[in-house]
């Protein structure tokens, strides 16, 4: 079956009436010429018929319904992590091609089984990784391949927030909930995109919360085959900070408001050779634009998005193998 969309705007139905969804997601998505949101749906009717007024979209009561409605091509799912998997299988059951929230899924196999799934019914399937669509990492390898700090010996990041309310799907265990499956894709992410795929993990901690039962704070360090060090950190108790550095042999780059850069934010990439500091503003980018973009353009293209692929299969070996082996303080 041919599942492009022959050259018109891939139309669009969303899952779950989420705050992402509302914030970032839809907002983009009105921008992309190549898409266009159809339905929305939602377990609560009042809920649905919101969102379908702010968002110029027809309101549908219940995901399976919006499934079996025959006009999108696609839906995006921003659900608690937990029900990623059940939908995910859903969409792509009823021929939708899927964007869905990270994280993919809470388990490598089932990550795995997805994408096989989308790769066998000729679907799309991509993980919200937006974080990385933004231009400003292109920037940061550039100056890399460019020799600009010598050879890389280590790697930095930190994706940590305030505290969520008391309510919030992070905080409930059987939604997913949890540091690392939250915040922790990030850096994990960065560090994945700029040391490649080799990464082995040394050792990790969680801050467990025992009345919650979900991880609140972690850190892991990870290595290369050649040594060069990762040090990651993450944080749903913390203060804010999204960051990460790059450290090499003859210097180093810092980058803040790294994973979260509002759209009209300019950039600045902080080169320190041996006290000589240079400041780089780079352009403003639309992290959540681009990725619809990139999205949209591989399903009306037909192409698969293997990288993208890939690296999801990484990212959910690696949370998988922090959350076994981490050493868990609970408190
Ligand atoms: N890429 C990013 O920058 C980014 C940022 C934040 C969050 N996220 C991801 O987006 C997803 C949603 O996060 P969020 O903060 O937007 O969450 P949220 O506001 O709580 O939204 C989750 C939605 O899931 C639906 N839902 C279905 N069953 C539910 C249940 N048992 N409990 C609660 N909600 C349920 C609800 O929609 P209905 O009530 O309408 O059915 C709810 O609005 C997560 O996977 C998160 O990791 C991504």
């Amino acid at each position: 079956m041919d599942r492009t969309t022959s050259g018109r705007a891939v139309r669009f139905g969303l899952l779950g009436c989420a705050d992402i969804a509302a914030r970032r997601t839809l907002p983009a998505l009105a921008e992309v010429d190549q898409a266009r949101l159809v339905a929305v749906s939602s377990r609560d009717a009042a809920k649905a018929a919101d969102f379908a007024k702010r968002f110029d979209a027809i309101a549908v009561t219940g995901y399976q319904r919006l499934l079996d409605s025959a006009d999108i091509d696609a839906v995006y799912i921003p659900l608690p992590p937990a029900l990623h998997a059940e939908w995910v299988e859903k969409a792509l059951h009823a021929g939708r091609h899927v964007l869905v929230e990270k994280p993919l899924s809470t388990d490598p196999d089932t990550t795995a089984r997805l994408l096989r799934l989308a790769e066998e019914r000729g679907l799309v399937l991509m993980e919200n990784s937006m974080y990385l669509r933004h231009s400003q990492h292109a920037a940061v390898r550039d100056l890399i391949a460019e020799g600009a700090i010598g050879e890389v010996l280590g790697f930095e990041s930190t994706f940590a927030v305030p505290p969520r309310p008391e309510s919030d799907i992070r905080h409930v265990r059987e939604l997913g909930g949890g540091a690392l499956l939250d915040v922790g894709v990030y850096p994990l992410g960065a560090a994945l995109h700029f040391l490649g795929p080799e990464l082995e993990l040394v050792g990790a901690v969680l801050r467990h919360d025992r009345r919650r039962d979900v991880d609140l704070s972690g850190s892991a360090l990870l290595t290369t085959a050649t040594g060069a060090q990762v040090r990651l950190g993450f944080g749903l108790e913390n203060s804010y900070r999204s960051h990460y550095g790059v450290a090499g042999s003859m210097g180093r780059m810092d980058l803040e408001r790294a994973f979260t850069p509002h759209q009209t934010h300019r950039p600045v990439i902080v080169l320190d050779r041996s006290g000589d500091r240079e400041e780089i503003i780079l352009p403003a980018a639309h992290q959540f634009r681009a990725m619809i973009v990139e999205f949209a353009d591989v399903v009306r293209s037909g192409r698969r998005p293997i990288t993208s692929a890939t690296r999801s299969r990484q990212l959910a070996g690696l949370m998988a193998e922090i959350d076994h082996r981490a050493k868990r303080v609970y408190h």
